[in-house]
């Protein structure tokens, strides 16, 4: 794991897109697992502006959403399908036939999870996973108690995740209770990882799951087991981490002796 304590949000973002960037140089048709939530808000108008500034191109990728709200219409103003599309892929050049979340009001739900589960595999796995954390732990909405083995399925939202999301929906009664999510072990099966979390409200659950134990009562912690994960953290959602200053002597190292290195593991 190699964690990176950015000074602030949008240095997080920066180098997150770096690595996004890197990614599609290497491999231009290459598969991105995506999520919504503020977090990646900073991180998907930097890809934006270097695709309209600097030509990035999205053309050949493939993209996969981690969740969705149940019975949420893509048309729906917080349906996850309707965020990516304002703050993502109405910006790039992706193919709309590569572009894959959860449909939210799919008719056989089991059936449809199975479905997404097998595109992901025929689309050659993903590549790279962009990760944000709920104040429970969560990662996608794998909420505490699931499975670190679980797969694509339907989950109920806990109390926290309602009253957190709340903010986007003008009555807290409005925001769904389910959701379908990809599950920890499918997150597992991407090559890289890429976790990010700012503001002091992330802090106490990203030193949890990243010097704590793993446990599936918070799921991000599984993240532990995966050989090649990046944390990056502003300087407010780093501020409880125990080891802080040995994972900035790091980040400082690298980008003196090798910048390439960042990202990596080493
Ligand atoms: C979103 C997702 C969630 C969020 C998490 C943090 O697709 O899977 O796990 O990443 O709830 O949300 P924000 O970024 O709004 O704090």
């Amino acid at each position: 794991m190699e964690t990176i304590i950015a000074d602030t949000y949008e240095e997080m973002s920066r180098i997150a897109a770096d690595m996004i960037e890197r990614q599609l140089m290497r491999k231009p048709s290459s598969v991105l697992g995506l999520a919504t939530g503020s977090t990646p808000v900073g991180l998907y108008r930097e890809l934006v502006r270097r695709h309209k500034e600097q030509g990035l191109d999205f053309s050949k990728v493939i993209t996969f959403n981690l969740d969705e709200y149940l019975d949420l219409r893509p048309s729906h103003p917080q349906s996850y399908r309707y965020f990516m599309n304002e703050n993502l892929f109405n910006h790039i050049n992706v193919d709309p036939k590569n572009i894959h979340v959860p449909y939210g009001h799919a008719g056989d739900v089991e059936e449809f999870c199975e479905w997404y589960e097998q595109e992901i595999k025929r689309a050659g796995g993903i590549d790279i996973q962009v990760l944000g954390i709920g104040a429970d732990g969560h990662i996608a909405f794998n909420e505490p108690g699931s499975s670190l083995g679980s797969r694509t399925r339907l989950k109920t939202l806990t109390k926290q995740t309602i009253e957190d999301n709340a903010r986007f929906f003008d009555k807290a009664e409005e925001v769904p209770r389910f959701a379908i999510t990809m599950g920890v072990g499918t997150i597992l099966e991407a090559r890289e990882i890429l976790l990010l979390a700012n503001s002091r409200k992330k802090a106490d659950i990203i030193a949890e799951a990243l010097e704590g134990p793993i446990t599936a009562q918070v799921s991000a912690s599984a993240l532990q087991m995966h050989r090649h994960v990046t944390v990056i953290v502003d300087a407010e959602g780093g501020s409880k981490l125990k080891r802080a200053d040995y994972y900035k002597w790091i980040f400082q190292e690298k980008k003196r002796l090798i910048p390439r290195l960042i990202g990596k593991v080493t």
